[in-house]
C-alpha cells in the first residue's frame, strides 16, 4: 500500500500557478517570456526560492558536524527534505534516498559502484538507443574499466523501444537480447528527454528481474510529470534531478533498494561518508551517508523538499493533464507548418515535442524564436546516438510545464511560421 500523503485537491488554475513564478514577468527582447525549455530546467516557484534563501538567512550551518543550534536546525531541515522525497517516491526507508548533485552524478555513482560490485570481463550492460549521454557515458566508462560490453535496445520510427528481440528466451549474441549468462545491468530512461516517450519501464524491469539483472532507471524527465512509486516499479536504483522538477540546480537523488545499497561500494571518499579512518584502513558510514562524501548542497536540498511539497499541493496528475492539452495542441498546429516533421510520435508522451523543418536549421529557428521571447532548446539534446538513429543533426524542442498556456503555444507556432518564411 502506498504511504503517500493524500493528494490536496487544489483546483488547477494556470493563472494562479503562473502568479507563483516571478521569472514569468520578465521581458525578453521586449516581449513576454514564453518559456518552453522545461526539459532542460524548469522555472522555480516563489516558495522554493524562499525556502532556499531562508536557510541562508536564518539557519546556515554545516550539517551533522556540530552540536550547536544552527547545525542541528540545518541537519533537521535537510533530513526533513529526505523524508519528503522518500514519501513522494514511496521508498521503503528514508536511508534509501541519497542526495547527489543531479541525475548525472547519480548515474556516475551507480555506474562506478555497480561496476565494481558486478562487472567482469565478458559481462554486458543493456541500455536503450534513446538515452541521454548521462545514461550512456558512465556505463561505457564502467565497461571499459571491467572489460564488459555495452548493448543497446533499438528505437522504432515512432521513438519507442523495439522490444521484440527482448522477448526471445535464447541467449544469443544479438545486440538487443537479455542474456541470462551475460547481462548484469539494465539502465533505461523512464521518459525520453528528446522524444517525450514514456517508456514501459515496469514491464522491462519485471523481465530483467526474472534473470537476476540489476535495474537502474533514469527518471530525470519523469519526476515532474509522473507519479513515481519505486516499489511498484520494482527497480533497484532510480535517479532524478531536482532542477527539472521546480527545484534548485545542483540537487539530485539516487534512490536505491536497501539491500543493494548495502552491498555497493562508495564511489567518492572524504568527510561525512566514513565511520573510522586510520592510515591503514577506513570503515564507512551507514546508509545513506556512505554515498554522500563532503558538504552537501544543503540550501538546495531544502529547496528540493519544498519543490516536491509544492508539486504535491497542486497534484501532478492535474499538471500532467494540462501539459497533455498543450502537447496535443502544439502537435496539431505545428504539423500545419510547411515541411515540419515531428521526431517522436509515440502514443504515450509527456509534454515534449521535437521537430525538424525542411530547409531550416534548428539553430537559426531557435535564434529567431528567441527574438520573439520564446525559449526553446535546439541541438542534439545530449542524445547524439538518437540523432543518428533519425538521421538528423539536431532538432528544435519545446518542452512544457504546468505554468505554460495554450496561448503561448499559439505564439510559438505563429513565430515558427514567420521564421520559416524568413529563413527559406
Ligand atoms: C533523461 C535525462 N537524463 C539525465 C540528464 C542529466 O541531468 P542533469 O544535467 O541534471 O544531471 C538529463 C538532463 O537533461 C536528462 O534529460
Amino acid at each position: 500500500m502506498s504511504t503517500k500523503a493524500a493528494p490536496v485537491t487544489n483546483a488547477f488554475s494556470v493563472e494562479e500557478i503562473r502568479a507563483q513564478f516571478p521569472i514569468l514577468k520578465e521581458l525578453i527582447h521586449g516581449k513576454p517570456l514564453v518559456y518552453f525549455d522545461n526539459a532542460a530546467t524548469s522555472q522555480k516557484p516563489r516558495r522554493v526560492i524562499k525556502a532556499e534563501s531562508a536557510y541562508y538567512a536564518t539557519i546556515n550551518a554545516n550539517v551533522h558536524r556540530g552540536v550547536h543550534t544552527l547545525s542541528t536546525k540545518a541537519t533537521e531541515a535537510q533530513e526533513a527534505a529526505r523524508e519528503i522525497i522518500r514519501r513522494h517516491i514511496n521508498a521503503k526507508h528514508v536511508h534509501e534516498v541519497i542526495f547527489t548533485s543531479g541525475t548525472t552524478a547519480s548515474m556516475n555513482l551507480a555506474a562506478f559502484s555497480l561496476g565494481q560490485l558486478l562487472l567482469k570481463k565478458g559481462d554486458e550492460v543493456l541500455i536503450s538507443g534513446m538515452e541521454h549521454h548521462a545514461n550512456i557515458v558512465p556505463w561505457q566508462m564502467a565497461c571499459e574499466r571491467h572489460g564488459a560490453k555495452l548493448k543497446v535496445i533499438p528505437v522504432t520510427d515512432s521513438g519507442e523501444w523495439d522490444l521484440k528481440p527482448q522477448r526471445r528466451s535464447d541467449a544469443t549474441d544479438s545486440a538487443t537480447s537479455f542474456s541470462a549468462e551475460r547481462t548484469r545491468i539494465l539502465a533505461i530512461s523512464h521518459v525520453s528527454n528528446t522524444l517525450g516517450t514514456i517508456n514501459p519501464v515496469k514491464k522491462l524491469i519485471a523481465e530483467a528481474k526474472k534473470l537476476g539483472i540489476i535495474t537502474v532507471v533514469d527518471g530525470a524527465q519523469a519526476i515532474a510529470h509522473l507519479d513515481i512509486d519505486v516499489q511498484d516499479l520494482g527497480c533497484d536504483l532510480y535517479a532524478f534531478s531536482g532542477h527539472k522538477a521546480y527545484g534548485p540546480t545542483g540537487t539530485g537523488v539516487l534512490y536505491g533498494r536497501e539491500e543493494l545499497l548495502e552491498r555497493m561500494p562508495p564511489w567518492q571518499g572524504g568527510g561525512e561518508m566514513i565511520d573510522t579512518v586510520t592510515f591503514e584502513k577506513t570503515t564507512y558510514a551507514k546508509l545513506p551517508f556512505k554515498f554522500e562524501a563532503g558538504t552537501p548542497h544543503i540550501a538546495g536540498i531544502i529547496g528540493l523538499g519544498e519543490a516536491i511539497r509544492w508539486m504535491e499541493d497542486y497534484d501532478k496528475a492535474s499538471m500532467a493533464a494540462h501539459e497533455h492539452i498543450l502537447l496535443e495542441h502544439a502537435t496539431k498546429e505545428l504539423l500545419t507548418v510547411d515541411g515540419l516533421r515531428i521526431i517522436g510520435t509515440a502514443k504515450n508522451k509527456v509534454g515534449v515535442i521535437s521537430f525538424v523543418i525542411e530547409g531550416v536549421h534548428h539553430y537559426d529557428l531557435g535564434t529567431l524564436l528567441d527574438q520573439q521571447g520564446i525559449a526553446v532548446r535546439t541541438g542534439h539534446h545530449c542524445t547524439q546516438p538518437l540523432m543518428e538513429r533519425f538521421s538528423v543533426s539536431g532538432t528544435t524542442r519545446a518542452s512544457f510545464a504546468c505554468f505554460n498556456t495554450v496561448e503561448e503555444v499559439e505564439v510559438m507556432v505563429g513565430a515558427t511560421r514567420k521564421a520559416v518564411k524568413m529563413l527559406r
